[in-house]
């Protein structure tokens, strides 16, 4: 079975046919309308309170079982500001549930563990017009890293001059295309934390330190608080200094942080993003990094950098007093930075380490899988939520012998 996933707001059915022309099967079509994909929220439900199942009962439910259970998936995605939508960017994030919490390593990366024996060959479809040749190449180059991270075989269809189907292949992130600007020091620094989580954020703790620190030289604001957008996307065109604070979602950023940044409008002043991540290695991070460089320039800003910090997600379950210690050097980064209006880059750079996993990481990582430890963090609680002999459901594969 093949499935058109079609994420765009306007749903020109003339597509399907050209779409339908390099395919010699008939195609199923799965539109969203205008019915938003609810934003995961990373309460981790999907893996450790219900396997393999999210918690959201919004059309998703039945993309899934569609798109699980398909060889081919095709998906239409609008642009905005540079990048994916936010509506394709909140389909990605919620197909999360697809995966296990286990890690397993490969190409010096952490990979989720496959909880599905086969998963469809992800083909994108996007409009270029409104894109820079780099904007596009940022794009083609994350949707690229979505499939490799979802073990998934990557495709593109481009319309011109005809409509064609070309597979894509392993690339880095075009990151460094700007280096880090220099400003001078700062009055104050707005800013926006993008963790959708409700409780339990490393990024609101990590921020929390700074304004500890900061004082009145930081305004927080937290981008749960939709309501407040308008507001603030007309303060952004006056304001110098703003930072977008997240976590890493999919590579690139939670779903609400893009639909916050498709507000924004192009000003004067400065801009700077940090990254924290769940896996350790910073290299998890560099597509967005490269899409944030071309968001500086869309936006006219004076690119400040950004910092990558990998391996944060188990920070909650540390004594506060390691949490202190774990979250100094990302803490002294924002501090540099206002302090002297621009990053530190030794503090980035031993900030990022390590890029990628070096031998000695994967040997132990060999030696621990053979422990329990590796997956403590996650069994102890999927035991204590009694789902532990649950873990391995795959809720959504239809398994009567169906047109897979
Ligand atoms: C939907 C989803 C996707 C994620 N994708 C990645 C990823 O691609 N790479 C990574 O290292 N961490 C990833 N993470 C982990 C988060 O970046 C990490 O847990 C982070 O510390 C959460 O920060 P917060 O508590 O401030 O929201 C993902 C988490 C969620 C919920």
């Amino acid at each position: 079975m093949k499935t058109i996933f079609d994420l765009r707001d306007n749903h020109d059915s003339e597509i399907y046919k050209s779409i339908q022309d390099l395919y010699d099967e008939k195609l199923r079509i799965f539109q969203f309308g205008d019915d938003s994909i609810n934003a995961c929220t990373g309460c981790w439900s999907c893996w450790l309170k219900t396997p393999g199942r999210c918690i959201f009962k919004d059309r998703m439910v039945d993309a899934y079982s569609d798109y699980i259970n398909s060889d081919t998936v095709i998906l239409l995605i609008d642009t905005a500001q540079g990048f994916i939508n936010h509506k394709a960017k909140a389909f990605l994030d919620r197909i999360i549930p697809l995966y296990h919490p286990y890690i397993e390593i490969g190409d010096g990366e952490c990979h989720h563990v496959a909880r599905y024996k086969s998963y469809p060959d992800m083909v994108f479809f996007y409009e270029k017009k409104m894109l820079t040749a780099a904007e596009d190449q940022v794009i083609e180059d994350y949707l690229y890293r979505t499939a490799y991270h979802f073990k998934s075989k990557p495709f593109r269809i481009e319309k011109n001059p005809a409509y064609r189907l070309t597979q894509l292949y392993s690339r880095a992130a075009k990151r460094k295309s700007l280096d880090f600007a220099t400003s001078e020091p700062m009055e104050k620094l707005v800013i926006y934390n993008g963790s959708p989580r409700k409780k339990g954020s490393n990024s609101a703790l990590i921020l929390k330190s700074v304004e500890e620190i900061l004082g009145s030289r930081v305004e927080v604001r937290d981008l749960k608080e939709t309501a407040n957008w308008d507001r603030w996307a007309d303060e952004f065109l006056s304001e110098k200094n703003v930072m977008i604070f997240m976590p890493l979602y999919v590579h690139s950023m939670p779903s609400h942080v893009m639909a916050f940044i498709e507000k924004l409008q192009p000003s004067a002043g400065n801009i700077s993003f940090f990254v924290q991540s769940g896996f350790i290695e910073s290299s998890q991070s560099h597509f967005l990094e490269a899409y944030f460089e071309q968001l500086s320039v869309r936006l006219q800003r004076n690119y400040l950098g950004t910092a990558i910090k990998g391996g944060v997600e188990g920070l909650q379950i540390r004594p506060p007093k390691m949490q202190k210690k774990f979250i100094k050097l990302m803490v002294q980064s924002i501090v540099e930075l206002v302090l002297n209006g621009k990053f530190n880059p030794q503090t980035i750079a031993r900030l990022a380490k390590p890029l990628r996993l070096g031998w000695g990481m994967k040997f132990l990582f060999k030696i621990l899988s053979k422990t329990s430890l590796v997956n403590f963090f996650w069994d102890s609680q999927l035991k204590a939520n009694q789902v532990f002999e649950q873990r391995f459901d795959a809720p959504y594969l239809i398994t009567d012998g169906g047109d897979k």
